[in-house]
């Protein structure tokens, strides 16, 4: 393969079909940013959102806003908008709560689909957080409801006819592996199992398609590559087929028939927003909209391209020019097994990360040993890719990250 330059690269920004999105993000000067696997960056346009639920819609509108602003419809009408970009219907999604929330409240939902069985497939090493909350979910249910734990490579293996409901993440948050969705789904439903997943690495990032692959139910957070800001609401996909058919645990007000009868007792409206379950953080769903709006404006097999593409040429530069360092690949060397970030083990990783900071380079380390780059591709350019190796570079080649004050470890890594 002809020599990577970064006048090669210049070139590839220069006819990149995605390159004006650039402009419509604010970020800091000479900051290279790899992060937006874990925080996406803040559009322009966030802000003038952001002042204007502040200083209108509150301190004007107050109350009333609830109805003259839409408040009230937020997570349906946002939900609607965010549909496509997971491949569901409109009436298939809301907006709310968090991502471990919203995996409580589906996997609950997807178990009475088996009533009569009591194991979840999970991988073991997925993002935590999804771990502790089945985990809870099923201690609190009790009557024998276990875990079967399995990885990539024998998740297929893992589901029988003893399965309840499969709980998966799409895309790896260590290493980037993207799980066969349709494959792994059609088993689910071939034993009689339902169809749990979580899309946190892959909507924003690549092609979702939910109702393609006929799952069940889904979850994924906003705040990464769909740029929704710090902590937004969450999607929550409930498949129509299953609509009204199920009761939901976290039974609140907003998922009543008729919340403003106030009546006694829990009757569940029978569409999607029965999963809502009360009040919202409106300010973050308002700010929420003009990421999902941005969104809707690329072409999700642009942005899938341009990943791969970032990424081929990353672990390429960082093979050929920090290769005496030893930067091992997590991730899976072929780009159509992987998402929008590489992943490299470096059992001294995390003051490399640190260092890295301080060379104008944002991203993150996780423990044992990963450091991730992820690759946004709304707001990277390919030149970014050549200048962050070079960082890399000079910071190991001078040894400046062994330093004393990146050896100390923050609280967020
Ligand atoms: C796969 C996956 N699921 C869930 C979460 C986080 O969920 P929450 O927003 O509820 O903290 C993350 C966070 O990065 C994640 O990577």
């Amino acid at each position: 393969m002809a020599k990577m330059t970064r006048k090669k690269l210049a070139e590839m920004d220069r006819v990149d079909p995605l390159a004006s999105f650039r402009d419509e993000f604010d970020l800091p000067e000479g900051v290279i940013y790899l992060n937006g696997n874990s925080l996406g960056a803040m559009p322009r346009a966030a802000a003038d959102r952001a002042r204007r639920v502040v200083e209108h819609e509150w301190a004007k509108g107050l109350i009333g806003s609830m109805n003259t602003a839409g408040w009230y419809e937020l997570p349906s009408t946002l939900g609607q908008k965010i549909a496509p970009i997971v491949g569901a219907k409109p009436n298939e999604v809301v907006l709310t709560d968090s991502t471990g929330i919203n995996l409580y409240k589906v996997l609950a939902s997807a178990l009475q689909i088996r009533p009569d069985r009591r194991v979840v497939v999970m991988e073991g090493s997925n993002f935590p957080t999804n771990n502790y909350m089945v985990q809870g979910l099923l201690e609190q249910l009790g009557d024998g409801y276990t875990i079967r734990y399995a990885e990539a490579e024998n998740i297929l293996d893992a589901i029988d006819d003893d399965v309840a409901a499969i709980c998966i993440t799409h895309v790896h948050y260590k290493t980037g592996n993207i799980l066969d969705m349709a494959a792994i789904t059609d088993r689910a439903h071939a034993v009689g199992a339902a169809a749990v997943w979580d899309l946190c690495h892959s909507a924003g990032a690549m092609p979702v398609e939910l109702n393609a692959c006929n799952v069940d139910f889904a979850v994924a957070c906003t705040y990464k590559y769909i740029n929704c800001g710090p902590g937004s609401p969450a999607i929550l996909f409930a498949a129509e087929r299953h609509h009204g058919k199920f009761e939901q645990p976290l039974t609140g007000w907003y998922g009543h028939k008729a919340p403003f009868n106030f009546e006694r007792d829990y009757v569940p409206v029978k569409d999607i927003r029965q999963m809502l379950s009360g009040t919202q953080p409106t300010v973050s769903l308002s700010i929420a909209e003009i990421g999902i709006d941005l969104m809707l404006r690329a072409d999700i097999n642009e942005i899938r391209r341009k990943s791969m593409r970032m990424t081929e040429c990353f672990i390429e530069l960082v093979e050929e020019r920090c290769r005496e360092f030893g930067f091992e690949l997590v991730s899976p060397r072929d780009s159509a097994k992987r998402g929008s970030q590489v992943s490299f083990f470096k059992e001294d990783g995390y003051p490399i990360v640190r260092a890295l900071h301080d060379h104008g380079v944002v991203c993150d380390y996780r423990a044992p040993g990963n450091v991730r780059f992820g690759f946004a591709p709304l707001y990277l350019r390919y030149v970014d890719v050549w200048d962050v190796v070079d960082r890399l570079r000079d910071i190991l080649s001078s040894g400046s990250w062994q330093g004393a004050k990146y050896q100390v470890r923050s609280a967020v890594t």
